[in-house]
């Protein structure tokens, strides 16, 4: 099984940014860990982080037929953008949202999402464990896993 795994603006200054909100470990890091974990459940895992909007709707387009799931932080994107909401709509690929900080604990505009009510799930506050949750499901529900 192909999974995509998208994160959006910012999300290259982990490690740097915010650290007391984001934690100290840098995307590379996540990425790394979470490539080892994909393995394990027979996952080929596939990882854009981009700044630009356009970009991540690329990618989105270009998973259709592609990939079978996708894990997306879509960062400030989430609070902004229906056109990744439209994308991800106009390709029919299931989703998790992740956000590292519990954004419903931080200011208001964060409590938005364009994508929460079209997800599988969202997972946020459990910082870049958050990715392994998501896969974890992922893996399950593509291997017709049952608990
Ligand atoms: C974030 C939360 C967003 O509100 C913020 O803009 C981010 C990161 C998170 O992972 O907690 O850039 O998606």
């Amino acid at each position: 099984h192909n999974l995509l795994l998208l994160n959006g603006p910012n999300l290259n200054m982990l490690g740097k940014r915010e650290p007391e909100i984001y934690g100290k470990e840098t995307l590379e890091q996540i990425v790394e860990k979470l490539s080892v974990e994909a393995e394990q459940f027979n996952i080929q895992l596939d990882h854009l982080q981009s700044n630009s909007e356009a970009d991540i709707i690329n990618k989105i387009h270009q998973a259709f037929q592609q990939v079978d799931f996708i894990i997306i932080n879509p960062a400030a994107f989430t609070h902004t953008s229906v056109a990744i909401r439209d994308a991800i709509l106009s390709v029919n690929i299931p989703f998790i949202e992740v956000h590292l900080s519990n954004v419903h604990k931080r200011e208001k505009f964060r409590h938005h999402s364009y994508l929460s009510d079209i997800a599988e799930a969202v997972i946020c506050g459990l910082g870049s464990k958050g990715y392994s949750y998501a896969l974890d499901a992922a893996a399950r529900k593509l291997n017709s896993i049952n608990e």
